[in-house]
């Protein structure tokens, strides 16, 4: 491996695994520049549609690298390495950001970086002047993945923890679904959340050994709870209500039943989160991820914090949900640690870390 001492690289990266086109510019671990295309095509659908999002990367990737670079003020010629989001996501979305970063690296001449978008997830941690002292601890609550991870420098990595169903944002998503709310959910979950009484209604909180977690009882709770519109978590012919019914309960409720689904989502994160601190005595604690966008963990993780005697990290909004800042960073300490890899690098829909 190439050892890179007191290199200070300025990197461009490239992050396209799922429905958001991004690029930015990293110089000595610092962002210059994190430019984002998002999606609308995909709401009408209620979910990604993965063929739509590889034709809108395609659309996306040259205007959205050229932003990046203006902002950053600097051209690809000041770039040292090129830094690509490798695995996992849409296979699709990731060939059209792979292919265009294994063209720049090849045209240019410059190293290629193949970044995990979960370790990258993580590494969003590292962005700030302030950050956590390792080995730290960092719950990455994403549409896809929930996990927690220890981490031991910015290349050790362990999962210890991890969803044996659905992640934390499909729990969000595909409960805003049910309460007929349009894609993605869990941003509007946040919003009326905020205007209504989180133990008016009690959903169950699932025991699973360990770290790991588990959505899908929540989901199905929910399901029932709707079904007999807030007369019982378990499905009941006497209490099945018409969809007129259903569509009255929820219109009166949402706001109470969105703060109990959020504080149900929330408490099983931070429960398990609390229990890993405390097994590993870790003191530095971070949430990554698109639902660390979320208010009520924002603030749920922060009390924790202060309870148990934590230094908690929480990135920017913009670093949250899916951006090319945090694969520049983590581009930043591969490049530091000489981790290149070859242009045959394939990409992966799903990868083991
Ligand atoms: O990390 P991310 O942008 O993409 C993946 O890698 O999956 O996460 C997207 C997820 C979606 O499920 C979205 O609903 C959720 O993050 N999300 C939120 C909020 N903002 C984004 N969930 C709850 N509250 C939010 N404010
Ligand atoms: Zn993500």
């Amino acid at each position: 491996m190439i050892q890179q001492k007191g290199a200070r690289p300025t990197i461009l990266a490239i992050e396209s695994s799922c429905d958001g086109t991004s690029a930015a510019v990293c110089a000595d671990g610092k962002i210059l520049s994190n430019h984002i295309a998002t999606q609308a095509i995909h709401a009408q659908y209620g979910g990604v549609v993965p063929e739509l999002a590889s034709r809108a990367h395609l659309q996306n990737i040259v205007p959205v690298v050229d932003v990046a670079l203006k902002n950053a003020r600097l051209s690809l010629q000041d770039m040292d390495a090129i830094a690509f989001t490798q695995s996992p996501g849409l296979i699709g979305s990731l060939l059209v950001g792979g292919q265009f970063a294994k063209s720049l690296s090849l045209a240019l001449d410059k190293p290629l970086i193949a970044v995990n978008h979960m370790q990258a997830h993580v590494l969003a941690n590292l962005i700030p002047e302030k950050k956590p002292s390792f080995p730290f601890l960092c719950l990455t609550v994403s549409g896809g993945h929930t996990q927690i991870v220890l981490c031991e420098s910015p290349t050790k990595l362990k999962v210890i923890g991890e969803t044996i169903d659905d992640a934390a944002g499909e729990a969000f998503d595909k409960s805003a679904k049910l309460l007929g709310l349009p894609y993605p959910g869990g941003p509007l979950i946040d919003k009326y959340a905020k205007e209504g009484n989180s133990d008016r209604f009690q959903f169950p909180e699932p025991k699973i050994p360990g770290y790991n977690f588990s959505f899908s009882g929540l989901k199905t709770a929910i399901l029932y709870f709707l079904m007999n519109a807030g007369k019982s978590l378990i499905y009941k012919e006497e209490f099945a209500a018409t969809e007129e019914e259903k569509k009255l309960f929820i219109e009166e409720n949402l706001a109470d039943i969105c703060a109990s689904i959020q504080h149900r989502i929330i408490t099983i994160l931070l429960n398990k989160l609390k229990k890993a601190a405390k097994d590993l005595n870790v003191k530095d604690v971070c949430i990554a991820g698109g639902v660390s966008a979320n208010s009520g963990l924002r603030k749920a993780f922060t009390e924790a914090g202060e309870q148990n005697g934590w230094n908690t990290f929480i990135p920017d909004f913009q670093y949250c949900t899916d951006n090319a800042g945090m694969i520049a960073i983590t581009g930043y300490y591969k490049y530091l640690s000489g981790e290149f890899s070859e242009l045959d690098i394939p990409s992966a829909a799903r990868a083991k870390w």
